[in-house]
């Protein structure tokens, strides 16, 4: 009777424990340009996490479950048909059907701003992106003398980022928003002016209901960040435009030059003057204006998220469903 008893009363006190360890939300994370899915950078952040909220459950998107191939594949491919691929993926893990937080790094947080944008099934609740270009880059990432990988894209995005081959094959391509060449980037981007809605008209209403839709969207900026340019892309802010006449002048064979872009200090147009913003092409408005966007700043330079990420994953992460 007593063993019966201790039995019914473990199996109930597991069926307890199992039941608060299965309502965490779920985390999805995707990683930056440069690493994969699985680097000792990604699988320490994941156990971190999971110190942190025991019993957290953690999907690292992969567009290759061969490290290699999945590094290659920051660089190189269209950023729509990894869209669908992950899509599908996320659709098939189990423990991620009711929905889940997701964390973006660099570049892998505006590729889950389009995740949610262009379906979100199952569905994100709360965003958070480091470092993230939300508004593009006006100029491509420098490489690591090492980097073999980045240097070739590196040169070959720099013979025409809106060429038809670039915004097929180069991922940095396909969110470079050129201020000097805006109508240009609006006809042939690819992937960041379809996702900001900057193709006019008509404006995608499902783009922005979808994003309106997350419980909250953080944008973390780093203060030092020198790899992405502007840093303020990941506060949706960019480079003003230059003046009229210069803004006019289609030069598809504009001399690039680090160090001009490097020497000036350009003004940046910030997300609350964006048009973007203020017509609501995306829903940011809507978020805002129900207190669900929060701007972080983590100090240091890009993806030193060392001094940030406690903070913003003991907050927004590890919450349990409702
Ligand atoms: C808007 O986006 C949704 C989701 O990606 C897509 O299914 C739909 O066809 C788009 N509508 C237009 C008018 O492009």
């Amino acid at each position: 009777m007593i063993s019966f008893t201790l039995l019914v009363l473990v199996s109930l006190l597991g069926y307890v424990c199992a039941a608060a360890v299965k309502d965490i939300r779920p985390l999805v994370i995707w990683h930056g340009l440069g690493d994969t899915y699985a680097s000792p950078g990604m699988v320490q952040f994941q156990s971190e996490v999971k110190k942190m909220h025991p019993g957290i459950f953690v999907h690292s998107i992969y567009i290759d479950e061969d490290a290699k191939k999945d590094q290659r594949a920051g660089f190189y491919g269209k950023v729509n048909d990894q869209l669908d691929l992950v899509a599908a993926q996320l659709a098939s893990v189990p423990e991620l059907s009711r929905g889940f937080d997701a964390i973006g790094f660099s570049q892998g947080g505006q590729f889950l701003r389009a995740y949610v944008e262009r379906g979100n099934s199952p569905p994100i609740f709360n965003l958070i992106t480091f470092g993230s270009q939300h508004m593009g880059i006006s100029d491509l990432p420098l490489c690591s003398a090492y980097d073999l990988l980045c240097q070739i894209a590196r040169r070959a995005a720099r013979g025409g980022v809106y060429s038809e081959w670039a915004q097929e094959n180069l991922i940095q391509a396909q969110y470079f928003r050129d201020p000097t060449q805006l109508a240009l980037y609006t006809l042939a981007s690819s992937f960041l002016a379809d996702i900001n809605n900057e193709v006019l008209p008509p404006l995608n209403k499902t783009y922005a209901a979808n994003l309106a839709s997350l419980s909250n969207l953080v944008l973390a900026m780093f203060a030092e960040d020198r790899t992405v340019v502007p840093k303020e892309s990941a506060w949706f802010g960019s480079e003003a435009p230059p003046e009229e006449e210069d803004s006019t002048v289609y030069s598809a064979q504009k001399p690039f030059s680090e160090q001009e872009t490097q020497a000036q200090d350009k003004a940046i147009i910030p997300m609350h003057r964006q048009p973007i913003y203020t017509e609501d092409w995306i829903g940011l408005r809507t978020l805002d204006e129900r207190g669900a966007i929060t701007l972080a700043t983590c100090p240091g330079e890009h993806m030193q998220i060392t001094g940030c990420w406690e903070d913003l994953v003991g907050k927004w992460i590890g919450w349990t469903f409702d």
